[in-house]
This record gives C-alpha cells, structure tokens and sequence, in this order.
C-alpha cells in the first residue's frame, strides 16, 4: 500500500524520544509522504526543520486558532517568512475551534482571516481546523476562499457542510475518528465524497485509529484509515490509498514519488 499522511505532528513531545524511528517506521509500513503541520511559530519552525531533515516530509505552516490570543504584531513577519520557505506546501493549521475556546472567538476569527489572505498572497493551499465552528468556518470561508484551495482536515462537519466546501473546490480529508466504533455520519460522507476529493491522515499523536485508540498515533496508523474508508466505499484499500496519495499531491503541489515526467 502506498500512503500520504497529510497531517501529521511529528514535531511534538511526544515523539522527542524515538522521531527518527517513527518516521522510518512509517516509510517501511508505505507511507511515502508526510506532511508535518504547525500550530504555532515554534512547532512552524519545527516542520521546516524535518521537511529539510526528511526529503519525504513536507511542511504546513501556521496559527493554530488555540494560538490566536498570543499573536503579536511582530510575529506576522515571521510567520509569512517562514511561508515562503521552499519546503513549505500549505498555510496551516488554521481555522476556529469553539470546543475548547482557548483563545477568544475574535481574536480566533481574525487570525483565520489574515492566514486566509497570507495563503492566496502566496497561493499556497490551507488546511484548516474546524471544531464545534461548522457554521463560523463555513461563513468565513463563503466570504473569503475565492481563489483559494485547500483541506478540511479531520473533517467533523456534516454531508451538507461537505458538500458546500467541495463546491468551493476544498478537499475532505479523513481522519482516525472513522474507524472508531461508535462513528455513524463521518463513514457516511468518508462514502459519498468524490474520490478525486479525498485525503486521508492521522493528525497524530492525537485521534489513534481503531483498535490503538490510547495509544499513541503515529503516520504508519494511516493505513488503518484507508482500510475503513475503502471498506465503506467497496474500494480496494490499495487503490483508495493510491488515490488519496495522487489527490494529496495535487493540492499540496508535491511531485508523485516515483513518478518520472521525463519518461513519458
Ligand atoms: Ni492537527
């Protein structure tokens, strides 16, 4: 099987002890390319580093909406230098998250806002963060993606949230939560959505898929993803994971590994 993990956090403390080995791991379990995704300057800084350490690691820079409160004026100089890094694919994460509402909803919605600028500034893709904010990112989003693409990582939303952001040509990425016992409507859409559209990811350490849930996530535990979302498609899970690894590579703008355009 070969895989695309495009939302891993490599960088975080998690995997101080053992990094390299995960990430050879992975590489031996398929998973042919990454995308190592910032939630702030530093861990930003950190998914630089491991898209220059790792030539298979890509990198997503950005503010998390946890983060919003602490952006100073100084700090978006920064962030959109580190964006127009060479190995930076995407502006991300961003978005709202008013589940946990660790940073005030405006100071949440204005960041969003600016990153959104940033990306179609520097045309690169975004991947964004939506939780318990289905209706907020869809209106931000309404008002501000023209001339953007991009994903909605862990989708949570609903069909019809799917379905408007596919119109506006997003992408629907996966995440472990599908495999979980208890998951009724996300095996529905992860069914319905376009297969040209479909991404899949682990967003570990977090959200470890079916039977691991407790344990740590790691990018080798996205397989397990493509297996439940082949399974509700009736794909074939090498096929299904083929195709979210091509569809990964479109939006983030990343060469086919092994594919050789000079061949044909
Ligand atoms: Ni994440």
């Amino acid at each position: 099987m070969r895989l695309f993990d495009t939302h891993a956090h490599l960088d975080d403390g998690q995997f101080r002890e053992d990094r390299d080995q995960v990430v050879q791991q992975a590489r031996t379990a398929g998973v042919e390319l990454i995308v190592n995704v910032g939630c702030d300057l530093v861990s930003s800084r950190q998914s630089i580093a491991l898209a220059t350490a790792y030539p298979f690691i890509y990198a997503a820079v950005g503010i998390h909406p946890h983060d919003a409160a602490n952006m100073g004026s100084g700090d978006w100089a920064v962030l959109a230098e580190m964006a127009g890094h060479p190995r930076v694919v995407a502006i991300g994460e961003i978005g709202l998250d008013f589940y946990r509402d660790r940073s005030p909803r405006p100071a949440q919605q204005e960041v969003f806002s600016k990153q959104l600028a940033l990306a179609r500034r520097l045309k690169k893709p975004v991947i964004i963060h939506d939780r318990d904010a289905h209706g907020e990112v869809m209106d931000i989003l309404k008002r501000q993606a023209g001339g953007l693409t991009g994903v909605l990582h862990c989708f949570s939303g609903s069909w019809e949230m799917a379905q408007f952001c596919l119109r506006l040509g997003f992408y629907i990425s996966i995440a472990g939560p599908v495999t979980y016992l208890n998951s009724r409507q996300l095996p529905e859409i992860a069914r319905k959505v376009p297969r040209d559209r479909l991404l899949i990811e682990t967003d570990c350490p977090y959200l470890t898929p079916h039977p691991w849930r407790g344990k740590r996530n790691d990018p080798s535990f996205v397989r397990l993803v493509a297996e439940k979302v082949a399974a509700v498609r009736g794909e074939d899970p090498a096929e299904l994971a083929w195709q979210t690894l091509v569809n990964g590579c479109t939006l983030f703008g990343i060469p086919v590994p092994g594919y050789d355009p000079t061949t044909i």
